[in-house]
Formats: structure tokens, C-alpha cells, sequence
């Protein structure tokens, strides 16, 4: 690892690491939520299994702090993991570029009501619908910790992103890469703004 002269952040070449980075992505997910009888869903690459207790299952999924569902997880603290299958591949355009701040995303798409009162999408690879323990504050995003209380697994494939980018319409492509360019030069600032006592003032029980 190299730091660059006179600074804390290290000197990264991305198309070195992003190979890498690119392993660790989960499935394409739609992550759906309820608060105060407003329903939305956005989609998400950013999650793993987080228990090792097969019948206390646990996940963390990162949200950026701009997007509408993080505002509505955080009030309601329920989300559901929705696996996208390849079928599916148009709600990435509906749920993934646009937000539920701007119109009712969900409009068009059947879902039934899940435990945790979060939409369960219909179809799909599979579902798991979630109460959040915990969060952590990334500066742009949260890492939210939440246990699955329901879930069932559909069957079929679940569609992955390496497979779903080149088999988006180029307008699709084009919108996309004009997005994430806007929320990266946000993240930049934002992700420096973690609050340093978290980690400085760190105490584990059981370590
Ligand atoms: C392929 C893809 C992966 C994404 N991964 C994430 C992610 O892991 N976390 C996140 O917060 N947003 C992610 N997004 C962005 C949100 O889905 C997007 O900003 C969405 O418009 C937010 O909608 P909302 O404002 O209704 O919540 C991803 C988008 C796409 C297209």
C-alpha cells in the first residue's frame, strides 16, 4: 500500500484494484422498503451474509445517504432484499436511476406486502426481508446491519451486474455513467466526514 506526500489518503490506481473490488460485488438486488405508508425500492450490489448462525441469518447492505430509501430505512428500520433474475433486467432502469423522491417507482410493479410490511417483489430469484440491529456511518453511506426474518428462495439464476451492463440499451449505459460520475464527486467530499470518536473510541464486548 502506498500513501501519497504529505496526506492520509493512500495513492490507489483503480484499474489495478477494481478487479478486485469487482469480485466482492453481491447480485443485483432491489432493495424495498415502507415508512410512514410510503412504499420504495432502489437497487443495490453492495451487500453480504453477515452471521454465521444458519438459522439466525444476518445481512449488511450499504445505502448511499442521498438515495430516498436510505431515508426511509432509517426511519423504519425494515428493508427486503429482492435477487433480481435475469428477466428482470428493466428494473434496473426503473428502480436503479431514478428516484422515489421524484414519483411512486413501484407503480407498475406487482408486489405482495412482506412480514416486515417492506414490498416483496414478484418473480425473481428470491427475497429476504429484514430488521436492522445496527448501522454504521461511512460519511456517504450507512452500512446497515439487519436480521432476515422471512425469505424464500425462488429458483432460477440470479442476475449479476458483469452480465446485465452489456445487454443495457445504450441510453440506459449513457444515463448510468453520467449518474454514478455525479455521486462519486459527492462521495469524495462525504466520505471524509465519518466522525474519527467511532473508531478512536472503539470497545468490542467479547474481543
Ligand atoms: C447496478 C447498480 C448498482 C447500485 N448499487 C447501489 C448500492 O449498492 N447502494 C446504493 O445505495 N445505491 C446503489 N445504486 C444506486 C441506486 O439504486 C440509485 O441511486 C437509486 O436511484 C436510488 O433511488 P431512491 O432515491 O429511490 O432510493 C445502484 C444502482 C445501479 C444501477
Amino acid at each position: 500500500m502506498s500513501q501519497s506526500p504529505n496526506s492520509d489518503t493512500p495513492n490507489i490506481n483503480p484499474a489495478s484494484v477494481g478487479p478486485l473490488l469487482a469480485q466482492l460485488g453481491a447480485p443485483l438486488l432491489a432493495v424495498s422498503t415502507h415508512a410512514n405508508g410510503v412504499d420504495n425500492a432502489q437497487i443495490a450490489v453492495t451487500a453480504s451474509a453477515a452471521s454465521i448462525v444458519l438459522h439466525r441469518p444476518r445481512v449488511i447492505v450499504q445505502i448511499y445517504h442521498t438515495n430516498y430509501t436510505h431515508q426511509l430505512i432509517a426511519e423504519s428500520g425494515v428493508m427486503a432484499l429482492n435477487f433480481l433474475s435475469p428477466e428482470q433486467l428493466p428494473l434496473i432502469w426503473q428502480l436503479g436511476m431514478h428516484s422515489g423522491r421524484d414519483g411512486d417507482k413501484l407503480v407498475d410493479i406487482p408486489y405482495e406486502r412482506g412480514v416486515t410490511g417492506s414490498p416483496i417483489l414478484t418473480g425473481g430469484f428470491g427475497y429476504l426481508d429484514c430488521r436492522v440491529v445496527n448501522a454504521m456511518d461511512g460519511g456517504d453511506m450507512t452500512a446497515f446491519l439487519a436480521e432476515v426474518v422471512a425469505g424464500a428462495t425462488h429458483g432460477g439464476q440470479p442476475l449479476r451486474w458483469r452480465d446485465a451492463r452489456p445487454r443495457l440499451p445504450q441510453q440506459w449505459a449513457d444515463e448510468w455513467d453520467r449518474k454514478i460520475a455525479g455521486e462519486m464527486a459527492v462521495s469524495e467530499i462525504a466520505m471524509d466526514t465519518v466522525n474519527p470518536a467511532a473508531w478512536a473510541n472503539r470497545t468490542f464486548k467479547g474481543s
